[in-house]
Parts: structure tokens; C-alpha cells; sequence
């Protein structure tokens, strides 16, 4: 079976692809490459790597294709602010643009990966029924996005949102931007952790190779109960409040808690109900923080993830590509950098 991931080369995608080979799928990555080739250097002649853009790629690629995987973009809030403009024209309109012309094509599943931002800050466990809140340009994305693609689903096309928790664990495009990642990189390179305040606000995670398993789960899955459907990944065990969170990533690792407060006081939280992924899909995550947090403190001493790679603060490597395109026009050269 062949499935076309897009955005393969990113964080998530490149542990997803790792795991689709591993299961026997042909897989091939349409992506951009913002962040280069390297994650998936050790895989790269098992796989097809198309670098294009969700925005103009030549649709035939899609010819024999059976599942799309949607995970092009510009993938926070603060890079998502960036130039709204550009985000809008990638998270949304691009990726309309992959599913449509995946039905086209005769692609059979299509599933977005979305996320647990689209909830905005909201009192009480949300679930899929809950109103959306986008309170970023980010959100607002997702929330058109799920909107124009899942009418999209009929007998021949499944489509399914899958809303992501916010994601932590090793990767090989790796981003200490994540909230827990972000906690073992402070811990281990200024022995502190940096906490917002008031540490109080609730937010949902989930395991980079969780979240990856839950694309397969969709995959393969019958039709009849995935179509058309959106599923928040995660599970209710991993709503956690950010200052006994770091405590506890501290003490997975084995060193001392010490932190600093950062930012002005902000309790706002939002709750999220995982309910659904496990009654339906019969999902359940394997992994917790604390394997994460280890895992992710081996890499860092053992040299296989750079502390200061520019790469793994998303918006910072998207500013220094949108500075870069801006000094390439004003010599002339029209190379669109993003
Ligand atoms: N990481 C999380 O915590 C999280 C949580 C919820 C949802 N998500 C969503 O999951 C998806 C993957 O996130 P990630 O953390 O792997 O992000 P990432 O930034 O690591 O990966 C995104 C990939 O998309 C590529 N890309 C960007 N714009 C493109 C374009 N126009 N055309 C082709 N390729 C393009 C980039 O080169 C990159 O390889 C995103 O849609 C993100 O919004 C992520």
C-alpha cells in the first residue's frame, strides 16, 4: 500500500515514516525541506522524496497513491504569526489543495493532521463536540482547513481529522519548542527549567511514536468508522499542569528541580477528552513524559541531538528563512526561499 506523507521530513513525520516502512507500506515525503534532508538521511533509499510544496506540486505523484497523510506546515503559533498571510496560504489553502486533488486522483483515506490548539483556552474537558475557539492564525488554519476537507469525504474518500495533543519525545528533526522537549534541553543545559507562570494552566501532550501509531490506527482502520470523523490523540492520563509537569520531568531524569519564572501571570488552560480514540479506534498510548524526557536527556549526552542546532526553534528558523528571502529579492534573485 503506498502512502504519501506531507511534511515527511519534520518532526513528527520523519518518526511516522520510519514506522510506516517498518510496517511494510511504500511511502513517499512531499515536502519543502525547510529544515533539510537529515532526518531521513538514514532511510532516504527506502523511501521516495519529493521536494516541493503543498502549494504547487505536480498532482501527478499522487497517481497510484492509496492513503495522504497532511503534515506540511508551518507547524506553532508564533511561526504561524509570522506572516499570517503565508500561513494561511500553506495550512490552509495548500493543504485543501493536497485534498482535493488526492479525490481527484483517486486517493481512498485522507487524514489531517491537526491538533488540540483548535480548542483555544476553554473551561472544562473538551471533546470532539465542543465549539472550536482559534484564538491564533495557526488555529484559525486548522479550524478552515478540517472545515473544507472533511465535507470532502463520500463512499470512495475517507477523511478523518486527527487532533494532536501537543507532542514531545526524540525525533530526528528534533524541536526543543515543545513544551516538555523544551524542559529536558533547559535541564540539561543550564540545570534549570524555565516555567511560565503560574505553572497552574492544564494542557494535554502525547509521544511523538503515540501520535505516529494513531495515523496507523487510521490507516488501518474499516472506513465505516473513521470517515468523516475527528479524534483528539492523546489520552485523558496526560492532561497535566505545567509546574508538577516539570517536577516530574526532572525527576524522570534524575535531576534536581531547580526553575525559573518567566512571563506575566497566565492560568488560562484548556482540558481535552481522549475518550473517543480509545473507545473507537481502541488507542492507547504506550509512552508517558517520563520515558520521553529520559530518552530525549540520553540523546542530548550522548551527541545525537545538538542543544544549540538553529534548526530546532521552529519560528527562530523560519524568521532567519523569511530574512533570507527578503535580502534575495533586493538583489534580484527570485528564488522563493518560503
Ligand atoms: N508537534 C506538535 O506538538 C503538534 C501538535 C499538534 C499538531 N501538529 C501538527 O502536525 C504537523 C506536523 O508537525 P511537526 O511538529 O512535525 O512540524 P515540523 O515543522 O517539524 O514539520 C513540518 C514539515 O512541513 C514542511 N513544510 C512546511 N511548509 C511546507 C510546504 N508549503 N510544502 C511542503 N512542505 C512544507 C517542513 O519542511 C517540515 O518538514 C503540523 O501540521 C502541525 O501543525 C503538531
Amino acid at each position: 500500500m503506498k502512502v504519501l506523507v506531507t511534511g515527511g521530513a519534520g518532526y513528527i513525520g520523519s518518526v511516522l515514516v520510519r514506522l510506516l516502512i517498518e510496517r511494510g507500506y511504500d511511502v513517499i515525503v512531499l515536502d519543502r525541506l525547510f529544515f533539510g534532508i537529515d532526518s531521513l538521511k538514514e532511510i532516504e533509499d527506502r523511501i521516495k522524496i519529493v521536494k516541493d510544496d503543498v502549494r504547487w506540486f505536480d498532482p501527478s505523484i499522487l497517481n497510484g497513491v492509496d492513503v495522504v497523510i497532511d503534515m506540511a506546515a508551518l507547524s506553532n503559533d508564533p511561526s504561524g504569526e509570522l506572516d499570517p498571510q503565508k500561513t494561511l496560504e500553506i495550512n490552509y489553502k495548500g493543504r485543501v489543495r493536497v485534498a482535493k486533488l488526492a479525490k481527484k486522483h483517486g486517493v481512498k483515506k485522507y487524514i489531517l493532521a491537526s491538533s488540540c490548539s483548535v480548542y483555544g483556552f476553554q473551561d472544562g474537558i473538551l471533546d470532539e463536540n465542543s465549539p472550536v475557539n482559534p484564538l491564533t492564525t495557526y488555529a484559525k488554519a486548522n479550524v478552515l482547513w478540517e472545515s473544507e476537507t472533511l465535507p470532502l469525504a463520500d463512499k470512495t474518500f475517507c477523511v478523518t481529522a486527527l487532533r494532536q495533543a501537543t507532542v514531545y519525545g526524540f525525533s530526528y528533526r528534533m524541536r526543543f519548542d515543545l513544551a516538555i522537549n523544551g524542559m529536558v534541553l533547559g535541564l540539561f543545559k543550564n540545570g534549570k527549567i524555565s516555567i511560565m507562570r503560574d505553572g497552574t494552566q492544564w494542557r494535554p501532550f502525547v509521544h511523538v511514536k503515540d501520535t505516529s501509531n494513531a495515523f496507523i490506527r487510521v490507516i488501518e482502520a474499516e472506513n465505516d468508522i473513521v470517515n468523516g470523523q475527528i479524534f483528539n490523540v492523546g489520552s485523558n492520563e496526560q492532561n497535566f499542569q505545567i509546574f508538577p509537569l516539570a517536577k516530574l520531568i526532572a525527576d524522570s531524569i534524575g535531576v534536581e528541580f531547580n526553575y525559573e519564572w518567566y512571563g506575566s501571570p497566565d492560568n488560562r488552560s484548556y482540558r481535552v477528552s481522549f475518550d473517543k480514540i480509545r473507545n473507537v479506534l481502541k488507542f492507547s498510548p504506550k509512552y508517558t513524559p517520563k520515558e520521553g524526557a529520559r530518552e530525549i536527556f540520553r540523546a542530548l549526552k550522548e551527541g545525537k541531538l545538538i542543544p544549540d542546532d538553529p534548526r530546532t526553534i521552529t519560528v527562530k528558523w523560519y524568521k532567519n528563512l523569511i530574512e533570507m528571502d527578503k535580502i534575495l529579492r533586493e538583489i534580484k534573485i527570485n528564488d522563493v526561499i518560503l
